[in-house]
C-alpha cells in the first residue's frame, strides 16, 4: 500500500523523513493486523464450517486529518504524541452478516497471543445518540522495523452490513451539513427511524441463523 503523501512538515518542526518513519510503523502494524484477521477468518472456518466476514477494509489516515485531529484534542504536535495519542492513523474496518459473528470475532482478537486489546467500545450495545452502531476496538501490538521492535496502535471497528450501510447513509449526510447540529431535524429523524429498522433485520437475520443452525444435521 502506498504511504500517504505529506507537503513540507517543517512549519511544525517535524522533519519529513520522521513523519515519513512514523507512517511506515503505522503501515507495517495494519499490514500485520490485516494478516492475523486473514488467519483468523481461515480458524473461525475451521471451527464453525463457514466464513463470517463480507469484507475487510483498511486505511491509513491522511496528514491533514492526522494534524486536524491532533489540534483538535490539544495533543502535542509531535511524533511521539501522534504516535501515542492518535490511535486510528492505522484503521481497518471488518464487515460481517451476522451480529453473533462480531462477538465472536472480538473474542478471537481478545485471545490472540500477539494482540492486546487497549481500549474496547461497543456501540452496538449503548449506540450513539444519532443512532451509530459499531464495534470499536484499539489493538497494540510489537512489529519489527529496521531491526527494532516498536509498539503500534491500530484501530479495529467491526460492523454488521446493515450496520455499514447505515453509517455510510448517515457519514455522507454529515459531510453534506458539515456537523450533526446542521442536519435537518426531519433527516434526523429519518436516520433514526433506519437505525431502527437495520437494527430489526439484524436481529431478524441473526434469528434465521440460529434456526438454521439448529435444523443442522
Ligand atoms: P475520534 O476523535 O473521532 O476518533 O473520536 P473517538 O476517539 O472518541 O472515537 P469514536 O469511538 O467516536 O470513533 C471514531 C470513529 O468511529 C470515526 O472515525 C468513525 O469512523 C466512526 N464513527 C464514530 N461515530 C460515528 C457516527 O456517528 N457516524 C458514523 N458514520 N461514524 C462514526
Ligand atoms: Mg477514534
Amino acid at each position: 500500500m502506498a504511504l500517504p503523501q505529506h507537503p513540507n512538515l517543517s512549519g511544525l518542526g517535524i522533519p519529513n523523513d520522521k513523519f515519513k518513519e512514523m507512517m511506515l510503523v503505522f503501515s507495517i502494524g495494519l499490514e500485520e493486523v490485516k494478516t492475523k484477521i486473514m488467519n483468523l477468518e481461515k480458524e473461525f472456518e475451521i471451527q464453525y464450517g463457514y466464513n463470517p466476514i463480507e469484507k475487510v477494509q483498511s486505511r491509513l489516515k491522511e496528514y491533514d486529518s492526522i494534524i486536524r485531529k491532533a489540534k483538535r484534542k490539544e495533543f502535542p504536535l509531535t511524533i511521539a504524541s501522534f504516535r501515542e495519542n492518535i490511535r486510528d492513523i492505522a484503521g481497518i474496518r471488518i464487515t460481517c452478516s451476522f451480529l453473533s459473528d462480531l462477538y465472536r470475532i472480538v473474542d478471537m482478537l481478545k485471545n490472540h497471543l500477539e494482540l492486546e486489546i487497549v481500549e474496547n467500545k461497543d456501540y452496538i450495545k449503548n449506540p450513539k445518540p444519532n443512532g451509530y452502531k459499531s464495534l470499536h476496538l484499539i489493538l497494540k501490538l510489537r512489529v519489527s522495523v529496521h531491526q527494532r521492535i516498536e509498539s503500534v496502535y491500530v484501530e479495529v471497528q467491526l460492523r454488521t452490513v446493515t450496520m455499514d450501510i447505515w453509517a455510510n447513509l448517515e457519514q455522507t449526510i454529515y459531510y453534506e451539513y458539515s456537523s450533526s447540529n446542521s442536519i435537518p431535524k426531519s433527516l434526523r429523524e429519518d436516520l433514526r427511524l433506519a437505525a431502527m429498522a437495520a437494527e430489526q433485520l439484524d436481529s431478524k437475520m441473526e434469528f434465521i441463523r440460529q434456526q438454521m443452525d439448529k435444523l443442522k444435521p
